[in-house]
């Protein structure tokens, strides 16, 4: 593989998918775009404006396996760079680990509350922040560094883009919760290396995001943290820039 030579098959590609010469004909084309109905579209937006990020709705009931499949089907359709995938999903029901890793919560959550001045500080402590005991599942979704080998296409210079993409999946998996009726709660108040050490998590993986997960039968139409005064959506347009940051 040469510096100038973007269609040969870097290391990372899968056997046997070698790219055509430029001459011909490529045996690898599109097809159609398919054409999502207004309603269907429309469907879209709703998952995404009613997506909650929920603390205590959670019933107390199990989630079907063959719906967690589909959730988690949908978490793995997520992009990521060079198509390496970097995430696991690692499923926590046992109400002692829940404990254990409620109680690394709570040593960093009495840490953040210090950091803020008085009255924030008690407006802070108010807040309930996780979900972690009253869920009946816990997912912790990581990033193994490594997947790939040592060279990944479009990680060359950026090495975060892993952490990004493990990101794109926890997205994908919060919206495909919530047209499943299930709801999620992330939870990222946690020192990692307590995290790591309760769920065994190897130095080269790590950890993106705790979650919380569990059916609901009501949400909150805003983000809560508004509704509580806490701080408010900005305005869209302030935030769209045209051609460069000025
Ligand atoms: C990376 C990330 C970390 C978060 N960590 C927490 C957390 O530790 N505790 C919590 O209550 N909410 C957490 N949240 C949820 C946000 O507070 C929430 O997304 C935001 O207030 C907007 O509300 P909404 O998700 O309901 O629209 C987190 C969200 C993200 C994306």
């Amino acid at each position: 593989m040469t510096a100038h030579d973007p269609v040969t098959p870097g290391p990372d590609a899968p056997r046997g998918a070698a790219a055509p010469a430029p001459t011909e004909p490529d045996p690898v084309a599109p097809g159609p775009a398919r054409v999502f109905s207004a309603a269907e579209r429309q469907s879209l937006y709703d998952i995404i404006a009613s997506r909650r990020d929920v603390r205590n709705e959670f019933r107390p009931d199990p989630i079907d396996p063959a719906v967690l499949r589909r959730v988690l089907e949908a978490a793995h359709a997520a992009p990521s760079v060079g198509f390496m995938q970097p995430w696991n999903f690692i499923l926590i029901r046992d109400p002692k680990r829940r404990a254990q890793v409620h109680a690394a919560f709570a040593a960093a959550n009495a840490e953040a509350a210090d950091m803020f001045e008085s009255e924030r500080q008690q407006r802070y402590r108010a807040l309930k922040l996780e979900g972690i005991l009253n869920a009946p599942l816990n997912i912790c979704v990581t990033c193994d560094r490594t997947r790939g080998g040592k060279v990944v296409i479009g990680r060359t210079h950026q090495r975060e883009m892993d952490l990004y993409s493990t990101v794109c999946a926890v997205q994908n998996l919060w919206l495909a919760a919530r047209a499943e009726g299930i709801g999620v709660g992330w939870v990222s108040i946690f020192r990692p290396a307590d995290l790591a050490a309760i769920l065994h998590i190897p130095p080269h993986v790590e950890i993106v995001a705790y979650l919380c997960v569990g059916h609901v039968d009501s949400l909150f139409e805003q983000p809560e943290l508004a509704l509580r005064g806490w701080r408010q959506r900005l305005d869209l347009d302030a935030l769209i820039l045209e051609e460069e940051w000025a």
